[in-house]
């Protein structure tokens, strides 16, 4: 594989979002923003994002240093966060939105100290009856691929019991592990973002190995239909890999012209 050029593929994703048919309202983007947490990184980061035509959140993941971000985005109010920690709520969008900060100086893994717990707990309980979603880095749980579940979130059931006194999160979102995964987790789903460039390997041989595949980058778009259809999530791939075909429009099949066969005959 030659060397990844994740600042290409992520200028290919921003170029994606932006020209979607239904642009997300809104960007989260789960952790590991960069490489090493140096401010000339973020000042890619900036360059290339800032091409976004609609607002961007970040979270920091175990790649990240908090104060260089806060250096490069001074426009990023809530990144000063709480008490040291970039965690956030964003009150502008239904459902509310709850950023949690679940990184360890230096090392791989990640975790809530109690400082980080008792405001995720103050957060919920402000709004108890508003549905909520909460992102973080590290998934709240167990994946089967060893080596990131070696380095995964070190305190997974006092979180799930935190959610279990809850019936108003719809989901929670992480990053980490390149990959789309779910699971359920107390009263709501977890999941974790497929990468922008590329993805962690998909081995459960429970091998002492970890290999990072060129399947296609891709991102999760949320979509909130309301209280009574909840909120749901797609997978959507970057990339010109593939075109959108018409096959069916105003009641009935078509066939495009001048675009590809389709796979499956009409
Ligand atoms: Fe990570």
């Amino acid at each position: 594989m030659s060397q990844l050029r994740t600042d290409d593929h992520l200028r290919v994703m921003v170029s994606h979002l932006n020209k979607l048919p239904c642009a997300p309202e809104f960007v989260i983007c789960t952790g590991d923003l960069v490489d090493e947490g140096s401010t000339e990184e973020y000042a890619i980061l900036s360059e290339i994002i800032s091409d976004l035509r609609m607002p961007y959140f970040f979270i920091p993941g175990n790649h990240d240093e908090r104060d260089a971000m806060r250096k490069v985005f001074p426009n990023h109010d809530y990144l000063s966060g709480h008490d040291g920690f970039v965690q956030y709520t964003i009150e502008d969008y239904e459902p509310r939105l709850i950023g949690l900060d679940t990184v360890i100086p230096g090392e791989v893994g990640g975790r809530l100290c109690s400082r980080r717990i008792n405001w995720l707990q103050d957060q919920l309980a402000e709004q108890p009856n508003r549905p909520t979603i909460i992102f973080m880095h590290h998934p709240p749980f167990r994946t089967g691929i060893l080596r990131m579940d070696e380095m995964g979130f070190e305190n997974p059931l006092e979180f799930a019991a935190i959610l279990t006194e809850h019936s108003h999160i719809e989901a929670v979102l992480a990053g980490h592990l390149h990959r789309p995964i779910n699971r359920k987790i107390a009263n709501t789903i977890a999941m974790t973002a497929p990468g922008p460039a590329h993805q962690i390997a998909l081995d459960l041989t429970g091998e002492d190995r970890l290999a990072i595949t060129m399947e296609p980058p891709a991102a999760l778009i949320h979509l909130w239909l309301g209280s009574e259809d909840g909120l749901v999530s797609h997978v959507s791939y970057s990339g010109d890999c593939y075109e959108n075909q018409v096959i069916y429009a105003a009641g009935k099949r078509v066939r495009a012209e001048n675009l590809p066969a389709p796979a499956i005959p009409l």
